[in-house]
């Protein structure tokens, strides 16, 4: 695959670290309440677009039972990683490799589509070609629930947060910017689900339904 893409950890020689920071970090209960507040449940086609290293399929496959998953990324080395993450928790998970504006799938295969921390990893016309195939997708009436880092990154926090969230893609993440992107896209009925903030920054998950 020739296209340049921004992974997880920023670099590859990091990868393995990935994980364990987020445990810090307390993903396991982050990914918790965004699986419950993205509404997911028994039955649904579900796609995770920029899965990384697949904890939040392997999550929801662990913790709501009868869904179809499907995780889509570009880095070869992280799928590697979710299909051994799936295989030690015995459950079953389509892992693709691919990007975000090209999306594989076929028109109004899924029900939810979700990104996690992965937005502020692509520039402004991936972002569109994204929200465009996200659309696509879904089923009229289906959702993507996408969480990424965002907000003013204000007070206490902001030292932090200005350090790790240099790189110019942030800009598209900042207050009500994603929203717009949403209804450019043709999203209906767009919502700031939640607003959070941690030592890495501030993050939201917002939500828009397909038409
Ligand atoms: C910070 S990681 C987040 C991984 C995971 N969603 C999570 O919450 O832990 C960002 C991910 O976005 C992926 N990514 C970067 N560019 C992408 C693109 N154009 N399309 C899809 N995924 C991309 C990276 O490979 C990386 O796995």
């Amino acid at each position: 695959m020739s296209r340049v893409f921004l992974p997880a950890a920023g670099l590859d020689v990091l990868l393995p670290l990935y994980d364990p920071l987020w445990r810090l970090f307390g993903g396991e209960r982050r990914r918790a309440d965004f699986i419950r507040d993205a509404g997911i449940a028994s039955g649904q086609r579900i796609l995770d677009v920029g899965c990384g290293t697949g904890s939040l399929l392997v999550q929801i496959a662990e913790t709501v039972k009868g869904t179809r998953l499907s995780g889509l990324d570009p880095d070869g080395k992280a799928l590697v990683r979710c299909r051994q993450k799936a295989a030690r928790a015995g459950v079953d998970i389509d892992w693709c490799e691919g990007f975000a504006d090209e999306l594989p799938h076929a028109d109004a295969s899924f029900d939810r589509v979700l990104s996690s921390f992965m937005f502020h990893h692509l520039d402004l016309d991936v972002k569109q070609g994204m929200l465009r195939e996200v659309r696509r997708v879904l089923t009229p009436g289906g959702e993507f629930h996408l969480i990424d880092f965002g907000g003013q990154h204000q007070g206490t926090h902001a030292a932090l947060a200005r350090l790790f969230h240099s790189h110019t893609q942030l800009a598209d993440n900042r207050a009500g910017r994603v929203a717009a992107l949403f209804e450019e896209a043709g999203f209906d009925d767009i919502r700031e689900v939640s607003q959070h903030r941690s030592v890495l920054g501030s993050y939201a998950h917002v939500r828009g339904v397909a038409g």
